[in-house]
């Protein structure tokens, strides 16, 4: 896992940490930190490994989870897509990581992908859909004080137990 290591020590990473974290302050719905990162990479690779996918390697999957909310405090501050902000943030770190151009643009796709519908109507990897899951059931709903107010609550797979 040494190119993971790379990039949750890139001096860019930990500044788009840092400013997710600033712009989520006094946030009362669940945050996009650190925390959240690894819990969906966790899932990513175990959701992988359920469904038998063996062409996914585990680097790949923790690198497109830990970057696939990097962008968020954009969102705050100028509306745009952070799906988008995220993947046009990761490329330069992918890079400097050492990914190759191909597993690159696999790993900025699903990112690109992440807060599509899981049903939506386009062409997604195993590594995009997995992704894409994995963000959601990250999310424990039913521990959530602000769940009420919320307005992802009833698309999301934890709204009163833990369901897989
Ligand atoms: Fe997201
Ligand atoms: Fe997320």
């Amino acid at each position: 896992m040494e190119r993971v290591g790379l990039i949750i020590t890139h001096h860019s990473y930990l500044e788009y940490l840092y400013q997710n974290e600033a712009a989520e302050k006094e946030r009362i719905f669940c945050g996009h930190n650190f925390d959240h990162l690894l819990t969906v990479a966790r899932l990513t690779c175990l959701l992988l490994l359920e469904e038998g996918n063996s062409l996914i390697s585990r680097e790949m999957a923790y690198a497109a989870a830990l970057l696939h909310d990097i962008g968020r405090w954009q969102e705050y501050s100028s509306c745009v897509d952070h799906a988008e902000s995220s993947a046009v943030l990761a490329g330069p770190i992918l890079a400097d990581a050492g990914f190759s151009i191909e597993e690159a643009a696999l790993i900025v796709k699903a990112i690109r992908q992440h807060r599509l519908d899981e049903n939506a109507d386009i062409h997604r990897s195993p590594l995009s859909r997995a992704l894409n899951k994995a963000d959601r059931y990250a999310r424990l709903c039913f521990r959530c004080d602000a769940c009420d107010r919320c307005n992802k609550r009833e698309k999301m797979p934890h709204k009163h137990d833990l369901k897989y």
